[in-house]
């Protein structure tokens, strides 16, 4: 499993598991499904009313904890500094865990202006060791500068949606620019539609692979941290199997011309 090393030192697998839209009780089935395929990191939220299940199936694994990343976010309704404290007490109450890995805001909600606040929450919960690294999800370059402007610690981590039709090559220049590692939430498009693209079967077929791999493949390659959902055992197994293959230059030009600015989730200029 290839790593990547944040701007604190800290290291995250660049492949996860992701559980959103995912019920509590096969949340736990599925990360245990993923956890005996091999995957470390696991990404769950608030929002996603399965951190418990998602934190069962991480004690029942036998895994040791330092082995594992676990990811959760603050939802929006959690913004400000005391609500944010009390979020990740609630939040570590549901995983049943002493340490998070990484700790983000879900969406910097523009219009309650409490993110930056929010951000000096977090940035106590790292400076006392409750959290390993801190970052955010959603922010755009605007919402970025705002709150590097502000910040005391730089964020580890921007996860936003990207996938070969909503590429984000701005975003992630910024992102690269600033010490910040770049996540792809529905790294696959959510699935069906994208999956089908013939630029994609076409290269899937060159290499004897799935759709699927390819485009887990190229998120790899462009440095992308990536956490692909499912709740289909093969399908789980197959996301992982990534890193015995190359797409080459062709292919990443190739799947770089799919690129339409396609939003499938809110924009996060207006969200929340
Ligand atoms: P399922 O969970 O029923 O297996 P994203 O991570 O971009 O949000 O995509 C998740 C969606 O893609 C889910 O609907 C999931 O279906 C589907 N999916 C996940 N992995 C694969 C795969 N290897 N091949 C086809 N569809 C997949």
């Amino acid at each position: 499993m290839n790593t990547i090393t944040l701007n604190n030192g800290v290291t995250m697998p660049q492949l996860g598991f992701g559980v959103w839209q995912v019920a509590d009780d096969e949340a736990e089935s599925a990360v245990a499904t993923a956890l005996s395929a091999g995957y470390r990191s696991i990404d769950t939220a608030k929002l996603y009313h399965n951190e418990a299940g998602v934190g069962r199936a991480v004690r029942e694994s036998g895994i040791a904890r330092d082995e594992l990343f676990i990811t959760t976010k603050l939802w929006n309704d959690e913004h400000g500094y005391d609500s944010a404290l009390r979020a990740f007490d609630a939040s570590m109450e549901r995983l049943g865990l002493d340490v998070l890995d990484l700790y983000l805001i879900h969406w910097p909600a523009p219009a309650q202006d409490k993110y930056v606040e929010t951000w000096k929450a977090l940035e106590k919960l790292y400076a006392d060791g409750r959290v390993r690294a801190i970052g955010v999800s959603n922010f755009t370059v605007q919402t970025l500068d705002r709150l590097l402007d502000k910040a005391d610690v730089v964020p580890a981590v921007n996860q936003i949606e990207l996938h070969p039709q909503l590429a984000q090559d701005a975003l992630r220049a910024y992102d690269s620019a600033h010490g910040i590692a770049t996540e792809a939430w529905s790294p696959l498009g959510q699935g069906k539609g994208l999956l089908d693209e013939p630029v994609l079967t076409r290269i899937a077929a060159k290499h004897d692979r799935t759709p699927a791999q390819v485009v887990l493949r190229w998120h790899i390659q462009l440095g992308n941290v990536v956490i692909p959902k499912s709740v289909t055992p093969e399908r789980i197994r197959q996301n992982i199997d990534v890193f015995d293959f190359q797409l080459d230059p062709a292919d990443m030009t190739e799947i770089a011309s799919m690129d339409a600015g396609r939003r499938l989730g809110p924009d996060p200029a207006t969200f929340g």
